[in-house]
């Protein structure tokens, strides 16, 4: 009998998720909403496979209670989350998602004592976003215990090449849903607030070189609240130059015009069209950059980096993993991957490295 689900086993992530845990010896139950889509991935690894949708909370839940735990691929999580957290809940199973999406983990967390109660975990977030970051602003907060500021940069999409073949159409739905919501955001006093596009640009060194970077809403303004307790957090991904005087030039008609869902549709449709995520070789050879650095009120510092594996090859590698951990231990409540698998865990991804200082040539 499978130990757990994987729903939206069709996707480009989940499809990945699968074939990696397969290669792990794992048989997860692979499930979404089309019985087309999900027979021939299933035929292919040998698994099991049930079509449910997310509104048949009945068929749902009964999918969900033949396994302990379930992982969430489908996304944007915004439309998604919700239904599954319920059926996780009524079912007893514990629930992990892959969701970079702020508005969501808020919502996971809302569910905490629920799952206290009936006894499971709730751990959003378990993919390239946020676990490397997560796991690294563990590590330096925890030598800085009187830290009030807390600054994580990625490179994560690389910056001279086109970005087109780095994301998903799931992910670019999911940031297009979130920067609708949300604008750009950074955590000040405990609270999250709104920044013009393109604000805040600096660069920063990363193992991977020196890049210009902005702040975006990177899943850390929540959970890496959540996770340390500091009140002020801004998060920044690198982005080529020429793309951040653009965001800064057009930001305010930008957030005005994706308040238009007539639009946002357009735009999903062109993603769709355009965006296939990255290819084998690109997974295989690709690499993302971290850094961390926090800050007290008397101006001491400490700061790390970490290197891993393309995001979505991280992704895939992390999930057998972190299932393992979840289904082996005896977590409850709604928890962060930091400090639900400790900030040692990404160490154990293969293809990651830390570091406490950069080398100096
Ligand atoms: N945390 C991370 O680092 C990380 C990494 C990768 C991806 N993600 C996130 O994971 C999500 C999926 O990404 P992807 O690359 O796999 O995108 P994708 O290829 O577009 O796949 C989306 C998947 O979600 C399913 N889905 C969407 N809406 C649904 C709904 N209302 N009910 C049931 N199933 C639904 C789709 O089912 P159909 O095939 O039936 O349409 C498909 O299986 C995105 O939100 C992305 O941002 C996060």
């Amino acid at each position: 009998m499978p130990d757990w689900m994987l729903y939206g086993a069709t996707g480009y992530t989940g499809a990945l998720v699968a074939e990696e845990a397969v290669q792990r010896g794992h048989r997860p139950l692979l499930a979404g909403r089309s019985a087309e889509k999900l027979r021939p991935l299933a035929e292919r690894l040998g698994l099991e496979w049930v079509a449910v949708a997310l509104d048949d909370a009945e068929g749902l839940a009964q999918a969900v209670s033949r396994v302990r735990l379930v992982y969430h691929a489908a996304g944007p999580f915004v439309q998604t989350s919700a239904a599954m957290v319920r059926a996780c809940l009524k079912a007893g199973a514990h629930y992990l998602d892959i969701t970079g999406e702020i508005p969501v983990y808020q919502q996971v967390f809302g569910y905490d004592e629920a799952a206290r109660e009936r006894g499971i975990a709730l751990i959003p977030g378990v993919g390239f976003d946020v676990i490397p970051s997560d796991c690294l602003l563990k590590y330096v907060a925890d030598q800085l215990p009187d830290a009030d500021q807390l600054i994580v940069a990625l490179d994560a999409l690389g910056t001279s090449e086109r970005m087109t073949g780095r994301i998903s159409a799931g992910t670019a739905n999911s940031m297009l849903e979130l920067l609708a919501q949300m604008g750009i955001a950074a955590r000040r006093d405990g609270n999250l607030t709104t920044l013009p596009f393109g604000y805040g640009a600096r660069r920063f060194t990363f193992t991977t070189g020196q890049k210009a970077a902005m702040p975006i809403p990177w899943g850390d303004l929540e959970i890496g609240w959540r996770t340390t307790g500091i009140p002020n957090i801004t998060t920044f991904l690198t982005f080529p130059p020429s793309a951040i005087e653009l965001f800064r030039v057009t930001g305010p008609l930008l957030r005005g015009l994706l308040q238009s869902s007539g639009l946002r549709g357009f735009l999903r449709g062109q993603i769709s069209r355009m965006l296939s995520g990255p290819d084998e070789g690109h997974r295989q050879t690709g690499r993302s950059a971290l850094y961390a650095q926090v800050r007290n009120p008397q101006e001491e510092t400490r700061q790390a980096w970490l290197e891993t594996a393309e995001g979505y090859q991280f992704t895939a590698l992390a999930a057998p993993l972190v299932v393992e951990r979840v289904l082996d231990g005896n977590l409850r409540g709604a928890i962060t991957p930091a400090l639900a698998l400790g900030a040692d865990f990404v160490l154990s991804i293969p293809g990651t490295r830390r570091l406490d200082s950069l080398p100096t040539d």
